[in-house]
């Protein structure tokens, strides 16, 4: 029997790039999943292609009161949730000085405030149930900082603080969190970046190459399983090894 058969999930972000290759992985492991991303056509098309267009939800995670109305109908829908990936990320890159305040805030409130709506959201039941499992998606550049990313890499630093604060809240009632952070994933997200700018990033990944959303799902899949069933509060870097 695959080991997540019967588990509801939840992944945010999920019509593309790195939410979408969870959502797969979880759907092969046995797991149902809502795929949950702004644009509810996006989201129900994503779907069709894992678990059935039925489970495609619309939500902006940056909008509590839209996670709350996204929790109402996963539950109506699907039952409550046994785990929860929060993976839906932006980013607005700019120097420091050049920074302004409206991109600051909307990189916060989508990767890092969208977190806590749904993590709070979520926590009651799993707390009830003693079972449940949140992953959060934070990045390599939340360890280390990087040039031109002063908001995405406070938000992702800001997200691994959080997800190490719910795993001591949560502990006691066996609802692990943990926070997964990739280097650089081949998706849209990196697309952007220039032809050079990738070479030279993979100059310096000892792998050789970008990671794929696959390498990334494979070890969210883990931590969302039996086999993992000792594991919280912990920071797993998917890297390539750039950052030891
Ligand atoms: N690609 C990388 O190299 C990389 C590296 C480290 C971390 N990450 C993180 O992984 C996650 C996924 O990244 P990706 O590369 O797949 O990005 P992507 O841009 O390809 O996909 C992100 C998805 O999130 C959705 N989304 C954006 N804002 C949302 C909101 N407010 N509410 C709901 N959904 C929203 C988008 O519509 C999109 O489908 C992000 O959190 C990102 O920060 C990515």
């Amino acid at each position: 029997m695959p080991e997540l058969d019967g588990r509801i999930a939840i992944v945010t972000g999920a019509a593309r790039g790195i939410g979408l290759a969870i959502a797969a992985e979880l759907t092969e492991g046995g797991a149902q999943v809502a795929i949950v991303d702004l644009d509810e056509g996006e989201a129900a098309k994503a779907s069709a292609g894992i678990g059935g267009p039925e489970l495609g939800f619309a939500c902006n995670v940056s909008d509590p009161g839209a996670c709350d109305d996204l929790l109402g109908e996963v539950e109506a829908k699907l039952g409550s949730p046994d785990i929860l990936v929060n993976n839906a990320g932006i980013t607005r890159d700019n120097l420091l000085l050049r920074l302004g305040d409206e991109d600051w805030e909307r990189v916060l409130d989508v990767n890092l405030s969208g977190a806590f709506y749904l993590t709070r959201r979520v926590a009651r039941g799993m707390m009830k149930r003693r079972e449940g499992r949140i992953v959060n998606i934070a990045s390599v550049v939340g360890l280390t900082g990087n040039r031109g990313q002063a908001n995405y890499a406070a938000s992702k630093a800001g997200l691994i603080g959080f997800t190490k604060s719910v795993a001591q809240e949560l502990a006691s009632r066996n609802v692990l969190a943990n926070a997964v952070a990739p280097g650089f994933i081949q998706t849209e997200m990196t697309d952007a970046l220039a032809e050079d700018t990738k070479e030279a990033i993979a100059k310096n990944i000892p792998l050789g190459r970008m990671g794929t959303p696959a390498d990334v799902a494979g070890v969210v899949r883990f931590l969302v399983g039996p086999l993992a069933s000792y594991v919280t509060g912990q920071v797993i870097v998917v890297d390539g090894g750039m950052v030891m």
